[in-house]
């Protein structure tokens, strides 16, 4: 979700009122994604280098996904959504980690629609929480080094058990991936529109996955029948 604060200034308003309007396109979002029973959706909310960010815009940033959770929970659970937060508990407040992670728990038994919300997220940063996690476990368990492979590294990152995305959609016309996914994203389709986040809607959303439909992939392989 890029392009929140230059949709602001357009309007001469601060970079918090983009912000909001920010979230307000992440429940169309949703709710298209629910429509067309789409399995995971990841929405990158708050990355690991956003804390460079003035504090006031940070603390916005930080209460508007509590407040997101809050007010939209009733709505996912109706919608059957199994919300997860992912991302490094690094520089957060426990008992905000608390809180973020109840409300999201509260939609633990849902089976529909897979939410991630990548929330102070670094794909550096997980790849190497997931190398911590794999050099505690090999210590009772060396073959887990041992035997180690692409798949099985997956499951020591925060989308353990998920498939990798198939498409990665990116607003506001910049042309690079912000240490959003790296290990996962490796034969993501990449979909860039010139659309500032406040104004993606269902119908720019459903023209990124009409223009990845039109994709041949062939993941490295040659094109068959
Ligand atoms: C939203 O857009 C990204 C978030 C951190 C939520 P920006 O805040 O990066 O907007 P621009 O790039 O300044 O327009
Ligand atoms: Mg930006």
């Amino acid at each position: 979700m890029d392009g929140n604060g230059r949709w602001a200034a357009k309007r001469h308003r601060p970079r918090v009122y983009g912000h909001r309007a920010g979230a307000r396109a992440v429940r169309k979002v949703v709710e298209l994604a629910t429509e067309i029973k789409l399995g995971y959706l990841t929405i990158y909310a708050f990355s690991t280098e956003n804390w460079k960010r003035p504090a006031n815009e940070v603390q916005a940033l930080l209460k508007l996904l509590k407040d997101y959770l809050i007010k939209e929970l009733p709505e996912l659970n109706r919608e059957n959504i199994k919300v997860r937060i992912i991302g490094t508990q690094d520089r957060l407040d426990p008992s905000y980690l608390t809180e973020i992670h109840q409300l999201a728990g509260e939609t633990a038994q849902n089976t529909g629609l897979n939410l991630n919300i990548a929330f102070n997220y670094g794909g550096r940063l997980e790849i190497i929480e997931g190398i911590k996690k794999l050099f505690q476990e090999s210590k009772n368990n060396p073959e887990l080094v041992d035997n180690l492979t692409p798949q099985t590294f997956g499951n020591y990152l925060y989308t353990a058990g998920q498939p990798d995305p198939d498409l990665i959609i990116r607003t506001s016309g910049e042309y690079r991936l912000s240490n959003f996914l790296l290990w996962q994203s490796a034969y993501a389709e990449i979909y860039i529109t010139e659309t500032l986040w406040p104004d993606f809607d269902k119908v720019e959303f459903l023209k990124a996955i009409i223009d990845f439909q039109g994709r041949k992939r062939r993941f490295g392989g040659i094109e068959s029948e």
